[in-house]
């Protein structure tokens, strides 16, 4: 069953030195339920196949479909999660995780209980009545998680979440993340150009590359959920990465 399909999206962008080739001919689907990673090198078109999927720009060829409808703007069953985690800095860690709630005009009561069962699952029960600035940056990202699952969405959408932190706090958020995902079973599309976070997190992996960009590869990731860290330091989960950074690399001179 495909639950989000892409049939030959393309997207030229027109800029004032001409057009701008940045995703063409992308064919892929995905299963509800089923994690996928996009993983290809800076400016490959990862974040405008992302955005088109979340309805927030418009392909000019081919086109996407989620639940059976053609996406043609942004839909409520959607959530999505920026590099940058965007709180607003005069709300506290509990309204931020409700913004969507009253941005919805969804009944705040029904969902209270939610945002601190989803704020204690990522470690921050102590912290709902902390400001933005008082975070860490990879707190900050865990608030951004929460609130793009505030509302239960079925698709998450997530543009390179974990890109600015440092190595060690990203291993632990592709751990919280991971478990957050057992409890919530949610379908991912994941943007990242971390090879080993790709492998570690996703069911399969799309590479994309090429002149102009495409995807050259969908990988299957055969590791059994829940997986525990340590997998990254077996020769299969090598293998797997191997196969991908010479995919790229191959894009990339050939
Ligand atoms: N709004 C835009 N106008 C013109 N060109 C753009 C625009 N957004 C992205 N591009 C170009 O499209 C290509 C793909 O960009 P992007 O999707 O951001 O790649 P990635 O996320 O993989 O780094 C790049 O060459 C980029 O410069
Ligand atoms: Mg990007």
């Amino acid at each position: 069953m495909h639950y989000i399909s892409a049939t030959d999206v393309g997207k030229t962008y027109q800029s004032p030195s001409g057009p701008v080739p940045a995703v063409a001919g992308a064919t892929f689907s995905a299963a509800e339920g089923e994690f996928i990673s996009l993983l290809g090198p800076s400016g490959c078109g990862k974040s405008t196949l992302l955005m088109m999927l979340a309805g927030l720009e418009q392909p000019t060829r081919g086109s996407f479909h989620l639940a059976g409808h053609e996406v043609n703007g942004p839909r409520r069953e959607t959530g999505i999660i920026f590099q940058d985690a965007t709180l607003l800095p005069w709300k506290s860690v509990l309204e931020n995780v409700m913004f969507p709630i009253q941005i919805l005009k969804l009944p705040e009561k029904d969902y209270i209980d939610r945002a601190n069962e989803l704020l204690n699952r990522v470690g921050l029960s102590n912290f709902t009545a902390k400001r933005p600035h008082e975070l860490s940056g990879g707190m900050r990202q865990r608030v951004a998680i929460c609130r793009a699952l505030i509302h239960d969405p079925n698709i998450l959408l997530m543009d390179e979440p974990f890109s600015a932190l440092d190595a060690i706090t990203r291993d632990q958020m592709n751990v919280v993340l991971s478990e957050l995902l057992e409890r919530y079973r949610k379908t991912v599309i994941f943007v990242t150009h971390s090879i080993r976070e790709a492998v570690y997190l996703s069911d399969r992996v799309l590479v994309m590359g090429g002149k102009p960009s495409s995807i050259i590869l969908d990988l299957t990731i055969p590791f059994n959920r829940p997986r525990q860290f340590d997998i990254e330091e077996t020769a299969e989960f090598g293998a797997l990465c191997r196969e991908l950074r010479l995919t790229i690399e191959r894009a990339h001179h050939g």
